[in-house]
């Protein structure tokens, strides 16, 4: 491993179209910031950068729908993300942003520098066009037939049914997404980044010089390598962005991936005069902290366009984190399915440290984590409060009732006390190698570990029993105590550090390093302050109101969710009469093995009991629907799937997103009733 000199760590940048979530604080600001905080403290020469994320035509769109300029929606997001993560202490040596005049220079540039390098292919193309709306549509805009799997809503990039990749032009009937138009092809000249023409540089830059990087984030390049890189469009036809800065490029600004990443060394410059130094200098280590979904913008076209520049240094890792669930279900700004960060704050007011540690603790670095509000009281109550909380406070206020606030001289140190100030040595060497190695779950867990230490020593020597037989003995293990307490303040600064602040103020411990912390932190004598509670317990009533909240978001996206098909061919009453719809109840069911979508059922149709497999299982449970009355297509022709003949098919509706709803009677009838 190559000592560095520096440190140079950037946070994705957040795009500002909406606020931040606590997906984005547990997959990469958190995380980030822990690494720089670690790092400062132990001295050495870091900075931070990050910045909102402007252009990008989910922020066109936006401003349209409002009647709003793309600067207004920007700014609005830029400044409450901006506020948000200064409230949580996430600590950027700059928050800056893609629509100022020193990103604009600086990507364009950037662009001009390899365009006169002949780093670019010049190339017409046709792409889908929305006649209506009169603009070229982004792959994620458009929509149309999976040719895979006949999926009606796939997008131009992928099907999210079958997962297949796919181009727009593969899609049958696409369709707008913003309009509902039907899309034509047109003629429109771009400027591509040749990535095959980089391919033998990343094949050996990643594959084989950084073997170490997290096997999510190593599979995910091997896999792009592997499949052969194509040429990339940098640009596109828009009126929001880095309009394209060569002659004959009217209406065309820098793709947002081209020009964002490009921001760290915007906001760097923007820093400081002495940019350069970070990002010019082999001594320098470049880590670009990340969510899964930016992995390839960050391990493969950004370093192919700082290699095609040729002057910069490329990043040493990127430890991307998967993504953070909320209540089992994912993430979703439009759905307003999260929990918002400027309302946590709100909600929480002063309990910052609270959902940091829950995030780390429940960090997704090795695959999608789920959070929910009874764990983060949990965690709170039965972590914070009832370890670190109350180990520290029995520490503290034990030493201001024996000894005046002072740290007593210990008496005789036996050989377990001494292992228990080892533990300090152990938990700061166990905290660096986790968080080096981007651990940063197992390093809370050390720190954890340490408390835990401290906790159990305290109810296992029971200093208040042996206060009046043994004073000695007692000015040991409350010595014993002060040098972990004090410890746990330092290691705790990259995790939690509001409350380590206020520790080290109420323990009087100077602004000391990483380094200097040993196993006498506190000497005999010195005075610490009043001491004051740390945590405190998160009551049920709080976190119910959390999950309520969900709820109702919850109720009213089932409500909206709905994308109005028009309405079918007409048909005949004769044709609706071929149609034998019946009442029946679920009595049985269970999963269809192997399958992930298939429950069967047995269903009392008052005339029979008959089989159905239904399409159900992954959104409801077999033992929940048991006992519910449905509706059953009676006359449907058998058919059999995986093995199993269905004799029926139970109507359900359907949301955008393919979920499926029971659509049960008010009034239970009897079975077999006719519907018609
Ligand atoms: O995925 C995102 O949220 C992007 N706005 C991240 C950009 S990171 C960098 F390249 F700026
Ligand atoms: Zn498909």
């Amino acid at each position: 491993m190559p000592e560095f000199k520096r440190y140079l760590v950037t946070s994705a940048l957040p795009y500002a179209n909406g606020p931040v979530h606590i997906g984005h604080l547990a997959g990469v600001y958190v995380p980030s910031d822990i690494y720089t905080r670690y790092l400062r403290l132990r001295g050495k020469d870091v900075i931070s950068v990050c910045g909102s994320d402007e252009h990008g035509v989910p922020v066109t769109l936006k401003a349209k729908k409002e009647g709003v300029s793309p600067q207004e929606v920007v700014d609005r997001y830029h400044n409450i993300i901006k506020k948000s993560f200064e409230e949580f202490g996430i600590a950027f040596d700059i928050y800056s942003r893609t629509s100022n005049k020193i990103h604009y220079e600086t990507a364009s540039d950037f662009f001009r520098k390899l365009y006169d390098k002949g780093e670019f292919i010049e190339k017409t193309a046709e792409q889908y066009y929305d006649t209506q709306e009169n603009q070229f549509l982004a792959d994620r805009y458009i929509k149309g037939t999976c040719p895979k799997c006949g999926f009606e809503e796939a997008y131009g990039d992928q099907c999210e049914k079958c997962g297949s990749a796919l181009n727009p032009t593969d899609l049958i009937n696409p369709r707008s997404t913003i309009s509902g138009a039907e899309l034509t092809l047109k003629k429109t000249k771009h400027w591509y980044l040749p990535l095959d023409k980089h391919e033998p540089f990343l094949k050996k830059w990643i594959l084989e010089d950084h073997k170490e990087w997290k096997p999510n984030v190593y599979g995910q390049c091997k896999s792009w390598l592997d499949n052969g890189l194509q040429p990339r469009a940098v640009s596109r036809d828009l009126d929001w962005g880095v309009p394209v800065p060569v002659e004959n490029a009217e209406g065309k600004v820098l793709y947002v991936w081209f020009d964002a990443p490009i921001g760290y060394i915007s906001a760097t410059k923007e820093l400081t005069p002495d940019w350069e130094k970070y990002w010019k200098n082999k001594d320098t280590k470049l880590v670009h902290f990340i969510g899964k979904d930016n992995i390839v913008f960050h391990c493969i076209i950004f370093p192919a366009m700082l290699k095609a520049e040729g002057s910069y240094i490329l990043p040493d890792n990127v430890p991307a984190n998967a993504f953070l669930n909320l209540e089992n279900d994912k993430i979703s700004t439009s759905k307003n399915w999260a929990v918002w960060l400027h309302e946590y704050l709100e909600d929480f007011k002063g309990k910052q440290d609270v959902l940091r540690y829950v995030l780390t603790a429940n960090a997704p670095e090795t695959k999608d984590n789920d959070f929910t509000w009874k764990n983060f009281q949990a965690r709170n109550n039965g972590e914070l409060v009832a370890v670190l909380g109350n180990f520290i406070n029995r520490t503290l206020v034990l030493t201001k009732k024996y000894y005046d606030k002072e740290i007593p001289s210990p008496g005789k140190i036996s050989e377990a006390d001494k292992e228990i100030l080892n533990e300090i040595l152990k938990s700061k060497k166990e905290i660096e190698e986790n968080i080096e190695n981007y651990k940063f779950r197992e390093a809370l867990k050390a720190y954890m570990s340490l408390a835990r230490t401290g906790n159990k020593y305290l109810a296992d020597e029971e200093p208040w029993k042996l206060a009046k037989t043994d004073p000695d003995r007692v000015k040991t293990i409350m010595y014993v105590a002060a040098q972990i307490t004090a410890a746990l303040a330092v290691f705790g600064e990259p995790f939690l550090p509001f409350t380590s602040k206020k520790l080290k103020k109420m323990i009087n411990l100077p602004e000391i390093k990483w380094d200097d912390v040993n196993t006498e932190i506190l000497k005999p004598g010195h005075k610490i302050n009043e001491p004051q509670l740390l945590f405190e317990k998160i009551e049920d009533k709080e976190i119910e109101y959390q999950i309520n909240k969900l709820l109702k978001t919850k109720e009213k996206n089932a409500k909206e969710n709905i994308e109005h098909k028009p309405v079918k061919e007409t048909i005949s009453f004769d044709d609706f009469q071929k149609l034998d719809i019946r009442t029946a109840t679920i009595i049985e069911a269970e999963k269809v093995p192997k399958t992930k979508k298939l429950l069967k059922l047995t269903l009392d149709t008052g005339i029979d009991k008959r089989t159905v497999v239904s399409g159900i299982a992954e959104y409801y449970k077999p033992e929940e629907i048991i006992g519910k009355q449905v509706q059953v297509l009676m006359n449907l022709a058998p058919r059999k799937l995986k093995g199993i003949e269905s004799q029926g098919m139970i109507l359900m509706a359907q949301d955008s997103d393919g979920k499926l709803y029971f659509m049960s009677p008010e009034n239970k009838t009897g079975n077999g009733a006719e519907i018609s």
